[in-house]
């Protein structure tokens, strides 16, 4: 069996515990709390879950920060059924939707105090205690009637947390969204056509921004037995659905197919929607985890008068991983933060057994990146072979919107450790404000949160 699980996915196989980590520099004492972030790594690389990168068992990395000093880490697999039994444990109580029991795997947030491991496509997120604990599965005291999303984007003014769920069994997404208490306030049914993934939505002060673009369930692949049979569709028109947060009115635009994983974010400018996304050209065709091209920075500007969405390119480096300052979700924003990181792309280019021609050069193989959005510049960041960065995750300290921190794990290939780098993001390619040294490798994986206590 072939297996995207090696180089930077390769996955460790011991939870760690480990206290007063070493730091070199000095960890800012404004911030307490948690640096988590979730990934798929498989139990055992002989098992069915480890031939898809999206279905590796959920493990979530976790670095507590406290008073200047790190005070834990520690990495701690999603217990649902399965890892909980292959783990030798009883398995927590909870709900299941449609059978899909799954160790959430893509994401991990806070609401209102609490920990949930998110997943997309129909299983339940997991909520996890403070030390990462997996307390079980949630619908949110019976909120959901089907699955949640691996991506939520929470509006900063209301408190309002939004989700879009998909499942291949409904005719519709389900728009929800949670208070800051979990309790699910609003539920708004969209029917779409050919059941599309969607990975990831925008938010406005005035719209819901959906993606409803050609990659659709695919009932010829599911028949050949595909793990995730979704695939490129062209006969499934793209386009974009702006949803009124006010009216719940839905209006769609057509769109050019593209694909997109990713938002950085969206806001409203006049008569326009202006939404900032990583698009790639295509992607699963034949269902395969297939690139179909390098994923750009890209704008789209949607008239609202016209209904035509003109599309701007902000960056043609191979990218992923878009962060930004939420405090300003769904507002005017000027600097956003992306990653670079070949591994990744290697990787999923890999799994038909070849690799990307179309990369960059190996400066930029593991690179961070700041853009400046006003002034169209970036600021990179580069951090050497086999750094398998990740997501760079932006936390606000004083009011200016990039006065705060970059957070990120860092592989250090010298030690066969990870580090978790904390960058000034005023001061993007200085020396990190502190570098927090973790005693086990972190493998590459896909979303995380700083969650303050
Ligand atoms: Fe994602």
């Amino acid at each position: 069996m072939t297996t995207p699980f090696k180089n930077g996915f390769a996955p460790v196989n011991e939870e760690i515990t480990a206290f007063d980590l070493d730091v070199t520099g000095r960890i800012p004492a404004e911030l307490n709390g948690r640096y988590l972030r979730n990934g798929p790594n498989p139990l055992s690389l002989d098992d069915p879950s480890a031939a898809h990168l999206f279905f590796g068992e959920g493990m979530v990395h976790g670095v507590r920060l406290r008073d200047g000093r790190a005070e834990w880490y520690r990495n701690r697999w999603v217990r649902s059924a399965h890892v909980a039994e292959r783990l030798g444990e009883e398995p927590r109580p909870g709900p299941v939707h449609a059978g899909m029991d799954f160790a959430a795997n893509t994401h991990v947030i806070g609401l209102g105090g609490r920990t949930f491991a998110t997943v997309e496509a129909g299983a339940l997120p997991y909520e996890l205690g403070y030390e990462l604990d997996t307390i079980g599965a949630c619908d949110f005291d019976g909120g959901l009637s089907g699955g949640f999303a691996a991506h939520t984007h929470l509006d900063p003014v209301t408190g309002e947390l939004h989700a879009l769920a998909y499942f291949f069994g409904w005719d519709h997404h389900q728009h929800l969204v949670l208070d800051p208490k979990g309790v699910v306030r609003r539920v708004t049914d969209i029917p779409v056509p050919d059941q599309p993934m969607v990975h990831d939505f925008a938010l406005t002060e005035r719209f819901v921004v959906i993606y409803d673009l050609p990659v659709t369930f695919s009932m010829p692949h599911a028949e050949r037995g595909d793990r995730l049979p979704y695939a490129w569709n062209d006969d499934h028109p793209a386009r974009i659905g702006l949803l009124s947060r006010e009216s719940g009115d839905l209006r769609w635009v057509d769109a050019p197919p593209c694909w997109v994983f990713h938002t950085l974010n969206a806001y409203d400018d006049g008569d326009q929607v202006v939404v900032d996304v990583v698009s790639y050209p295509k992607m699963f065709v034949d269902a395969r985890l297939d690139l179909g091209g390098a994923p750009t920075l890209d704008r789209w500007r949607i008239d609202l008068t016209t209904g035509r969405v003109g599309r701007a390119r902000l960056d043609d480096r191979a990218q992923e991983f878009p962060r930004m300052d939420e405090r300003r979700t769904g507002r005017p924003y000027r600097y956003g933060y992306t990653a670079a990181t070949r591994e990744l792309f290697d990787v999923v280019g890999g799994v038909r057994g070849g690799e990307l021609e179309d990369l960059p050069d190996g400066a930029f193989d593991n690179t961070l990146i700041k853009h400046d959005l006003r002034r169209g510049t970036q600021e990179a960041r580069q951090l050497g072979r086999g750094a398998y960065v990740g997501e760079p995750v932006f936390v606000g300290a004083g009011e200016a919107e990039d006065d705060g921190y970059v957070l990120a794990f860092v592989n250090n290939p010298a030690r066969g450790a990870a580090d978790l780098v904390i960058l000034s993001a005023q001061d993007f390619t200085g020396e990190p404000v502190a570098t927090v040294h973790l005693p086990a490798r972190v493998p590459l994986g896909f979303h995380g949160s700083w969650i303050a206590d």
